[in-house]
């Protein structure tokens, strides 16, 4: 049973606690955060153990196994190297970091620790993609082609003043932000190296950001993605993926946490479903399998899977 604690309860802490408490293989102990207030009402609100006042009590906790570092992204690699250095396995929100040197040295740091070190993506982990991988291999939808895959989200209506870390140039941006979602996807799916890529980032007016990305990959299996993202062309969240094989294809809406799928091959169409509680369950249930055998990193999504994003990201 692994023993986890949250690092930092914000906005996603409260779904990755339910992805936590919904995982099997796992324990959430406690939030960590620099309020002690709400640390307490996150131990009230989700039955735990213990809640913690400062990020240094979790990261000093010797029950503690494993940590889920749900801050901003600027903030990432400071804290996977001082949890990696107090022994701790790690699962870090996406985009883990954005330099490949950085990512080299902190799953360098774990490996050298005996330590467990994930960039967290659910999108990878969900049942349905999961079970959609499984039978694109198998053939279902024939010999794999192309990938279509969009995720747009408006944070301007979040974050009119502008006034948020997510708005910052080198951390930040919609490509890092939510680019990343069918970028990994369609990464996945394709399950090949990058071969090339021709990738943009787009910039309006006044914003010091990237507000969007558009992408078309192709994979050394000769599969061809295209990836759109933005924060402009949505009034909330919205997005999609398509993909397309010479013997059918497969529609899924909001790839990143959907339960459902159509399949349409020359039999006609059909819907799949995979029900699951919380999208963030299967990623964190992957991490604590790896973690009791002994892995420094996940043979599904480690260093080199977040290396591919990095390359289509720092184009
Ligand atoms: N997978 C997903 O679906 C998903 C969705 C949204 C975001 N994310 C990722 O999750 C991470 C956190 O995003 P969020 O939206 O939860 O962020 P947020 O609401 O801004 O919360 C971040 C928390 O981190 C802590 N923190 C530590 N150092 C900080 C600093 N220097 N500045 C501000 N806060 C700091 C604070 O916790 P305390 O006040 O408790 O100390 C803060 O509440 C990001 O990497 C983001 O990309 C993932």
């Amino acid at each position: 049973m692994i023993r986890f604690g949250i690092l930092g309860l914000g906005n996603i802490s409260r779904r990755v606690a339910i992805g936590i408490k919904n995982a099997k293989g796992c324990l959430l102990v406690g939030g960590a955060s620099s309020q002690i207030e709400k640390s307490e009402r996150f131990k009230d609100e989700f039955h735990l153990e213990k809640a913690y006042g400062s990020y240094d009590e979790l990261f000093l906790d010797p029950s503690i196994d494993a940590i889920y570092v749900c801050t901003p992204n600027s903030t990432h690699y400071d804290f996977i190297k001082k949890g990696l250095t107090h022994m701790k396995h790690i699962l870090c929100e996406k985009p883990m970091v954005l330099s490949t040197q950085q990512l080299d040295e902190l799953f360098d740091l774990a490996k050298d620790n005996n330590v467990f070190l994930m960039e967290a993506h659910k999108t990878v982990f969900t049942p349905l993609n999961q079970y959609l991988l499984e039978i694109i291999q198998q053939g279902t939808i024939g010999l794999l082609k192309a990938i279509t895959a969009e995720y747009s989200h408006n944070v301007f209506e979040e974050h009119p003043d502008l006034n948020h870390w997510v708005f910052n140039s080198e951390t930040g941006g919609c490509s890092a932000d939510v680019g990343v979602y069918p970028i990994v996807f369609a990464n996945a799916i394709a399950n090949s190296p990058i071969l090339k890529h021709c990738s943009e980032k787009l910039y309006i007016k006044d914003v010091l950001c990237d507000v969007g990305i558009r992408s078309q990959i192709e994979y050394e299996n000769g599969v061809v993605a295209t990836i759109q993202s933005d924060w402009l062309h949505t009034p909330k969240s919205k997005g999609s993926a398509l993909i397309v094989g010479d013997r059918g294809s497969i529609q899924v809406d909001a790839f990143w946490k959907n339960t459902s799928a159509t399949i349409t091959t020359k039999e006609g169409s059909y819907t799949v479903v995979k029900e699951h509680v919380s999208e963030f369950s299967g990623q964190v249930e992957h991490a604590c399998e790896c973690i009791e055998k002994g892995l420094h990193e996940s043979p599904v999504f480690g260093r080199n899977e977040s290396k591919e994003i990095l390359r289509v990201l720092n184009k």
